[in-house]
């Protein structure tokens, strides 16, 4: 059976839960990482990685960004909540991740934890790859 891509519904579920920002842009993206992020996560997160009150948590200084690597991507490839996801629930339901590639999810991983003023170590697609396989269903 064909399975929707949930990545590519990400801007449109944002135009439906109004994730807009007033936020300026911040430096133009470079690398791959930056440019996936650009494709697969800018509409809600927005160039800077801030919060907006109500519509999205930051990803700027985020214990959960900055965090243990399993529990930052099997968040973002599956929707599993991490410990250090704060409580308070969005309004909008963020799509899961985890029909992207290794090295693609890698990079947008590595760009958020080098990104908007945090400083956590890059991510290997081997470690996608081992976290993918211990999730296998
Ligand atoms: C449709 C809007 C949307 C898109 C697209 C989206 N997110 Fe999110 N993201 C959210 C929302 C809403 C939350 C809060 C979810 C919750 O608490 O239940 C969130 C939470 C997060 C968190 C946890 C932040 C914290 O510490 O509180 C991370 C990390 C994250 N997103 C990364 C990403 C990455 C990486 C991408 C792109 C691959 C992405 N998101 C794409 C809406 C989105």
């Amino acid at each position: 059976m064909e399975r929707l891509r949930p990545a590519a519904l990400g801007p449109l579920l944002c135009l439906v839960a109004a994730c807009g920002g007033t936020n300026a842009p911040a430096e133009p993206p470079v690398g791959p990482g930056a440019a996936l992020y650009a494709r697969y996560c800018v509409a809600c997160h927005m160039p800077d990685g801030s919060a907006r009150e109500g519509l999205r948590p930051a990803l700027a200084l985020s214990p959960t960004v900055n965090g243990p690597v399993p529990a930052l991507a099997v968040w973002v490839m599956y929707g599993e909540r991490p410990a250090t996801l704060s409580g308070r629930p969005y309004p909008s339901v963020m799509p899961r991740y985890a029909t992207l590639k290794d090295d693609e999810l890698a990079a947008i991983l590595s760009y958020v934890r080098g990104a908007f003023g945090n400083s956590a170590a890059a991510v290997g697609a081997a470690d996608i790859a081992a976290l993918r396989a211990s999730h296998a269903r």
